[in-house]
């Protein structure tokens, strides 16, 4: 636990990136690092709704889970410092957008679409926006689409295809000298 970079954090991280960026893995690293507590917002949206997220997407529609997400999110920026990772769509409403970058310190992880498509490649049935066609067209898209609304975030760190510490580690590195 680094004690000495926690005491100079004064507000919530939130990881922003592309679905497969290592959101949620290479978060719960990093709050393990600080001793603070991890939190991902599709979990607690899946948990209000009673839904997963595909349900929720196809019962209910992607208007109807990005409402539910800003509440969640809305909920989870308190001001404690936690690291919240949030789904790769949350920063496409504006709202959430201005909730997130006005309150928390933003971290954009970004990767390539190569190392997107492996990365979600499993657990594509749990990525309903991803089944609408070709995966990496659909993620090469999201990403001209997004990428602008990532780059807000104060910090940027490149996600690379190597083991997870040594991407923890580049956040570390970056969230060291953002702070210092
Ligand atoms: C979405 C990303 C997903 C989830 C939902 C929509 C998106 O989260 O919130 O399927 O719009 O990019 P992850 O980025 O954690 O996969």
């Amino acid at each position: 636990m680094d004690t000495d970079l926690r005491s100079k954090l004064e507000c919530p991280i939130v990881m922003i990136g592309l679905m497969g960026a290592g959101k949620t893995r290479i978060g719960r690293m990093l709050a393990d690092y600080l001793g603070i507590p991890f939190v991902d917002s599709d979990d607690v949206i899946t948990a209000r709704e009673g839904l997963s997220i595909p349900e929720i997407f196809a019962q209910k529609g992607e208007a109807h889970f990005r409402a539910v997400e800003r509440a969640a999110i809305a909920d989870l920026l308190t001001g404690d410092p936690v690291v919240l990772s949030t789904g790769g769509g949350a920063v496409t409403a504006p709202d959430t957008a201005d909730l997130i970058f006005s309150r928390a310190l933003t971290i954009w992880l970004r990767a390539d679409t190569g190392i997107l498509v492996s990365r979600v490649a499993p657990t594509l049935d749990k990525r309903p926006l991803l089944q609408a066609g070709d995966p990496a067209e659909i993620l090469r898209k999201l990403a001209d689409q997004r990428d602008p609304l990532y780059a807000r975030a104060a910090i940027h760190v490149e996600s690379r295809d190597v083991p997870l510490e040594e991407n923890l580690n580049s956040v570390v590195k970056a969230l060291t000298e953002h702070l210092s």
